[in-house]
C-alpha cells in the first residue's frame, strides 16, 4: 500500500510543508505501507488549460510536468490532504493540481489534515464533495489544526489530541484503502476488455 501525502500549497514561507512532514512522519510509523510526500511547489504544475479533458486523456498529457505528476498520484492507492484554506475555501492551486488529472484519484480513500486561522475546516468541507466527484472515499476521521494555537514561533507545535487523531484517521484511511481493492480490480479489468 503506497499513501500519497499531498501538500498543497505553494506560496513562499507556506507552512504546509511542516504539516505535511508531521503527519508523514506519524504516518511512516503507523502504516504498514510506503508513504511519499507529494508537494506541489516541487511539481510546479501549470495551470489547466488543455484541450483535452483530463478523464478522456488517458493518461498522457502535453506538458511533462502534468506527466509527472500524474505518475505520482497513479502510484498511490490513498491520499492524505494537507490543506490549508484560502478565503473560506480550497487553496486555488491545489484545486487546480487535482483538476489536471481524473482516472489517477478515481475511486481512491482520502483523508484529510487542515490548518489555518480557524483551523481549515472550511476547505475540508469543499474538498468532501469535490473527491466525490471522482468517486473518491473521503474518510469521515480528520485533523485540523490551528495557526494561532498550535504554531509557536513559526514552529508547528500540535497540540496534545492530534497524535491521536492522526491515528484514527491512519486506520480508517488504511481500511477503506484495502476496501476498495476489489472496485479497482474490477474498473482495470473493464477498461482492459
Ligand atoms: C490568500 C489567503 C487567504 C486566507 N484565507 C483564510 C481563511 O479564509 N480562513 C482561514 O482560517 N485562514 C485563512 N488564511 C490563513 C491561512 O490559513 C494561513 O496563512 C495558512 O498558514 C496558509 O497555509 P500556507 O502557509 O501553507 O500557505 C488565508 C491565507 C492566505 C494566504
Amino acid at each position: 500500500m503506497r499513501i500519497g501525502v499531498v501538500i498543497g500549497s505553494v506560496r513562499e514561507g507556506r507552512k504546509g510543508v511542516q504539516v505535511g512532514a508531521w503527519i508523514a512522519g506519524l504516518a511512516r510509523q503507523s502504516i504498514a505501507g510506503e508513504v511519499e510526500i507529494l508537494d506541489l511547489k516541487a511539481f510546479d504544475l501549470p495551470v489547466y488549460h488543455d484541450a483535452v479533458l483530463p478523464s478522456a486523456a488517458h493518461k498522457v498529457y502535453s506538458d511533462p510536468r502534468v506527466t509527472r505528476w500524474s505518475e505520482a498520484v497513479d502510484g498511490c492507492d490513498g491520499f492524505i490532504f494537507v490543506t490549508a484554506e484560502y478565503n473560506h475555501g480550497i487553496p486555488g492551486a491545489f484545486k487546480n493540481a487535482f483538476d489536471l488529472l481524473g482516472p489517477e484519484w478515481l475511486r481512491k480513500p482520502v483523508a484529510f489534515v487542515s490548518y489555518g486561522a480557524d483551523s481549515g475546516v472550511r476547505a475540508v468541507e469543499q474538498w468532501r464533495p469535490v473527491v466525490a466527484a471522482l468517486q473518491m472515499f473521503g474518510v469521515r476521521a480528520q485533523v485540523s489544526a490551528s495557526t494561532f494555537a498550535e504554531f509557536t514561533d513559526g514552529k508547528f507545535t500540535p497540540n496534545d489530541r492530534r497524535k491521536a487523531q492522526a491515528e484514527t484517521l491512519f486506520t480508517q484511511l488504511t481500511r477503506a484503502v484495502r476496501a476498495v481493492e476489489l472496485l479497482r480490480e474490477d474498473d482495470a479489468r473493464r477498461t482492459s476488455e
